[in-house]
């Protein structure tokens, strides 16, 4: 595996690529105090297909958070896995002709290939089909029964299979008509059987203190809102079994009934490390809570509501926190098989390498927002900051120090103001780092990063190394020193987002990166300030360019026309939104600062609207009105506006609206 010590970590720690829970070292564990602990989780994906770039995004940011965890000396539980029984799946099989296992084993495969060739370090890849698991679950409903947490009666409502969700009345207004699922916007369909009850009311009260007292649970703090004003709004309790779908862990003691999809997809975080599972008391005990759980903006209702209720019925501590990232787009429109943009992220590791396409996503998305991905904006990112400003760094200070038959660099006896500055800089960047990936803005992280690159390469432009070689070797060497010295930080910091490219141009220093349990690597950089001597090594190109391919010539009449196509059209995105809370914005007698929310899928907005003039707070709270949401967000006033309301022109603005509501979040066409 390189230089690095992945080898002697796996063995040290017992953990890399597998596909089962390996025994626990005792030797460590048994003193392992919680807060040397990062247990971090990604929500598990449904098997109908292979992953794409939306799965890969979810499974990137836990290995990165496992990796950042890592470096600072935790020791690391990484889970990760396929969702594999329900309605969804046993649909798609049948479809298929095939019995809903085998459907589903043909994808693991993949699974695990794309997240082995993506660099993503799972410590277990749990499949809800894993027997361990099954028992756990029924374990789980078991201990539930007896506790009265589970009631048996009959459940009349409807249902959203591509979500395995059932909808609420409140949300199904047309209860005589089958509703659109406000998460999706797909029908839903009408379910009516016997079915055991989890007793879901129970637990609203102890949910909304829960969240007050604990604001830190949902990050980002913004999407807690849709989450507590859904508890607020009154919890039904939830059907957990199903009796017309067969495809499920069946109840114990009545093998009529399957437990619920998402009852039994929650629960593989606990399962997983040994939950209900009696020789494996001591391994769950190190493990939960969960530190970090991973998942999409489409799933929080499940994990901020449904999960924490379902652990506290089992008087387990919940997860610390749930970290919800937005969606990405390709081109600007959802990724979906009939708009045939779905990406797959092996084509992308095969074109680009598996580390550029992390670094892209991690810089390109802010993790509380949906972002958008393009091959050309990939292409550009690594051929300006990823070969431009890094990889050239490393190779014109390696090549130039070959040229004068230069290998070992030892640091100066004393460093010139110049690179003094650098060092300051660089250990104000380590700060900032730190700071951004502890809150897990890992675009701030690589923003920051990427000011020092910068820094580094001024430094040695202004320097003229290459002229200093021939009239001052001492300082020709202090310059090669400072830049390695640079380098050498930055392969530490940037590791959890490119663990391969960083290695290698560790290498290129003669550096290994030794990620040891018990080792907090930041402290020690924190502590070396520039003291090392460095062992130069000629690498390959870290990072290629991509040459631009050339614009396909468009038609002439094309280019010609006035006309858009439906194509531009459908870039547009207008969403009916409802407005719940309007500010004046202080200073600005034209701006109001409006919060509207546009249902599951995505969320709650903030969206500035030049309005102030004719419209008060209490004309537009509570009103449905159309919005364009993907306009590259702006900030007005300092404040970001994350779309825009649509209205007439002239002298009083009319507000574009709905004749009459539909569930938010709908888009039109
Ligand atoms: N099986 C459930 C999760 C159960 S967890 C106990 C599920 N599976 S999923 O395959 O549909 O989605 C898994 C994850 O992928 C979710 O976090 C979802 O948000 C994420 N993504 C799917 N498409 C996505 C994008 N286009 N962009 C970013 N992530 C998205 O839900």
């Amino acid at each position: 595996m390189g230089p690095f010590c992945w080898a002697n970590f796996e063995k040290e720690d017992g953990l890399g690529y597998t596909q089962i829970l390996l025994p626990l070292e005792t030797r460590n564990t048994d003193t392992m105090s919680h807060e040397q602990k990062c247990y971090v989780t990604t929500p598990i994906y449904y098997v109908t297909a292979k992953p794409h770039l939306g799965s890969l995004y979810s499974t990137l940011l836990a290995d990165v958070i496992a990796r950042w965890n890592k470096i600072k000396g935790k020791r690391v539980f990484f889970l990760t896995g396929t969702d594999e029984h329900g309605q969804k799946i046993a649909e798609a099989a049948l479809k298929a002709g095939m019995k809903p296992k085998e459907f589903v084993d043909q994808f693991i495969a993949d699974y695990e290939d794309t997240w082995h060739a993506y660099n993503i370090h799972y410590n277990r890849f749990i499949r809800t089909t894993d027997q361990d698991h099954i028992k756990a679950v029924q374990t789980w409903l078991q201990d539930l029964l007896n506790k009265g947490d589970i009631y048996k009666s009959f459940y009349t409502g409807w249902y959203c299979t591509p979500c395995e969700t059932f909808v609420t009345e409140k949300e199904a207004e047309h209860k005589n008509q089958a509703p659109l699922c406000p998460s999706c916007g797909r029908e839903t369909i009408s379910v009516s059987e016997e079915t055991y009850f989890f007793k879901l009311s129970a637990y609203q009260d102890k949910l909304l203190n829960f969240y007050k007292k604990n604001p830190d649970f949902i990050v980002p703090k913004e999407r807690a809102h849709e989450v507590i004003n859904f508890v607020k709004s009154g919890l039904k309790d939830l059907s957990i079994s199903r009796t017309t779908v067969k495809w499920g862990i069946p109840f114990p003691n009545d093998e009529t009934h399957v437990a619920y999809v998402w009852a039994d997809a929650l629960n593989n975080y606990i399962t997983a490390i040994g939950y209900g599972q009696k020789n494996k008391e001591k391994e769950f005990k190190q493990w939960w809570p969960a530190d970090v759980q991973v998942l999409g903006k489409d799933i929080i209702r499940f994990h901020a509501i449904y999960w924490p209720a379902f652990l506290m019925a089992s008087d387990l501590p919940l997860p610390k926190q749930l970290l919800v990232h937005g969606w990405i787009n390709v081109d600007n429109r959802k990724m979906s098989k009939s708009f045939g943009n779905v990406v797959d992220p092996m084509d992308l590791l095969h074109l680009y390498g598996a580390d550029s396409v992390r670094y892209y996503l991690l810089k390109q998305m802010a993790i509380t927002q949906d972002g958008n991905f393009s091959t050309q904006d990939l292409e550009e990112k690594i051929s300006t900051d990823l070969a431009n400003d890094l990889g050239n760094l490393l190779n014109r200070m390696v090549s130039l120090a070959y040229k004068h038959k230069i290998t070992t660099i030892e640091p100066p006896a004393a460093w010139h103001q110049d690179a003094l500055d650098l060092i300051d800089d660089c250990y104000s960047m380590l700060d900032d780092v730190h700071e951004y990936m502890d809150e897990f803005l890992f675009h701030m992280a690589l923003a920051r990063v990427w000011q020092f690159i910068s820094k580094i390469n001024s430094y040695f432009h202004a320097q003229e190394p290459w002229k200093l070689a021939k009239s001052d070797t001492d300082r020709f060497k202090e310059v090669l020193s400072a830049t390695a010295h640079g380098l050498h930080v930055i392969g530490l910091i940037l590791w959890p987002a490119m663990p391969d490219k960083m290695a290698e141009l560790l290498t290129s220093l003669g550096e290994t990166l030794s990620v040891e349990p018990g080792t907090n690597l930041l402290e020690r950089t924190e502590l070396d300030r520039w003291g090392r001597t460095f062992m130069l090594k000629k690498i390959d190109t870290l990072f290629k360019k991509v040459e631009p391919q050339e614009n396909a010539e468009k038609p002439a009449e094309e280019q010609k026309s006035e006309y858009i196509g439906i194509e531009d059209f459908e870039k547009v995105e207008m969403v009916v939104g409802t407005i719940e809370q309007c500010e004046e914005i202080p200073k600005s007698d034209r701006l109001l600062k409006l919060q509207v929310n546009f249902g599951n899928k995505i969320g709650m907005r903030q969206i500035l609207s030049g309005i102030k003039q004719w419209y008060s707070a209490s004309d537009l709270i509570g009103k449905q009105a159309i919005f364009v949401i993907n306009l590259k967000p702006r900030k007005m006033m300092g404040i970001e506006s994350q779309g825009m309301l649509m209205a007439t022109g002239g002298d009083k603005p009319v507000i574009a609206t709905v004749a009459y509501q539909v569930p938010n979040g709908v888009r039109l066409k």
